[in-house]
């Protein structure tokens, strides 16, 4: 029996965090074989590869509803369950809906590892959920060999006023609402590269609600929007400009990156995920000559419980921005062009 003492959670599993996903590309295509129902009430289905799912009840109301759940990229238990009950809201407040209830879904090597660090972990969601004005109302919980843990997240959102990311239009400016590269930060201290107190600041971002952002984007009028997690900032923007039917630029010295991130991408403390992720970005996106190596591959971090990337028009961005920049590391990043269906080019 490992104590809670000794044991570092983010060792007891071979990949981290969102970097555990299963790559968008692999996804694709066993996706593509399966037959799932339909039905006239699905008003985001699974076709456009959104945040949520979105259902209709009444003419007022519908269902939105996302999942996730991942393994831990943090050695603490309690900061590890407020990551990843974050991340599960996000979903819900990319769409620009209200969460409500929540079920918990958890995986625990009971037999080996301390049971103090399961509690530890759904105190730190429950905590979230209580910050969240959101209720758990139960959860499954089964034996494996790594611990993992997230949410299925149910909430409500009037069904005018969906915030997909197939609305962007060619004008529409770009804005972020955290850093990018907490996948590196998190990467390189699972192989001691950086000290724990070098992941300060990225916790601090990755438990903090998009509940703000949303707020703020309802009241301004955004197009589309979408958060970063495991694909990416490029992996999402990419989604955003093919559903979209748009191309997006990126100005790539615009973009908040998390102190360190660059040189610790030069000493090659990269995930395999993000290795994944440049690969099938490669596909749709462009570079200008003067971004570094080091840039593009923090704009394809595999990060977990990243910000909105919202599209609106620029003064609404301006608005938006203004309202934010107060209280979080937010930036205006690029803009959606006409030409240029479904591609990304970074300047
Ligand atoms: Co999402
Ligand atoms: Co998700």
């Amino acid at each position: 029996m490992q104590s809670p003492e000794t044991v570092r959670l983010s060792l007891c599993s071979r990949f981290g965090g969102c970097a555990s996903k299963v790559g968008a590309a692999d996804l694709a295509r066993v996706l593509a074989g399966v037959r799932f129902p339909e039905d006239a009430k699905v008003l985001v289905g699974l076709s456009t590869s959104d945040d949520a799912g979105v259902y209709q009840l009444t003419r007022g109301l519908a269902l939105v509803q996302t999942v996730d759940f991942f393994t831990p990229i943090v050695d603490d238990p309690f900061d590890f369950g407020r990551i990843a009950a974050t991340n599960a809201l996000s979903d819900v407040y990319a769409m620009g809906g209200t969460p409500v209830t929540a079920l918990n879904i958890t995986a625990f090597p009971i037999d080996t590892l301390d049971e103090s660090i399961l509690r530890r972990i759904l105190e730190g969601g429950a905590a979230v959920a209580a910050a969240a004005g959101v209720v758990i109302l139960g959860g499954h919980t089964v034996k494996d060999e790594e611990p993992k843990y997230g949410m299925a997240v149910t909430g409500t959102i009037h069904p005018g006023r969906i915030v997909t990311n197939a609305g962007a239009r060619p004008g529409d400016h770009l804005l972020l609402t955290k850093p990018i590269g907490a996948g590196i930060l998190t990467t390189a201290r699972r192989r001691d590269g950086i000290p724990e107190s070098d992941l300060t600041v990225a916790i601090g971002e990755m438990t903090r609600l998009n509940a703000a952002a949303r707020d703020t984007m309802l009241a301004h009028d955004a197009h589309a929007a979408t958060d970063i997690t495991g694909f990416g900032l490029l992996g999402h923007a990419g989604e955003m400009a093919r559903a979209s039917r748009v191309g997006i630029e990126i100005e790539a010295a615009a973009v908040p990156i998390f102190p360190r991130v660059l040189e610790l991408i030069d000493l090659d403390f990269v995930s395999s995920g993000t290795e994944g992720n440049l690969t099938h970005h490669a596909e749709f996106t462009s570079f200008a000559d003067h971004v570094t190596g080091a840039i593009r591959v923090a704009l394809s971090d595999a990060m977990t419980s990243g910000g909105l990337l919202i599209a609106a028009e620029p003064r609404d961005i301006r608005a938006m921005y203004k309202e934010l920049a107060p209280t979080h590391t937010c930036a205006i990043v690029g803009r959606i062009t006409e030409d240029g269906d479904g591609t990304i080019s970074v300047l």
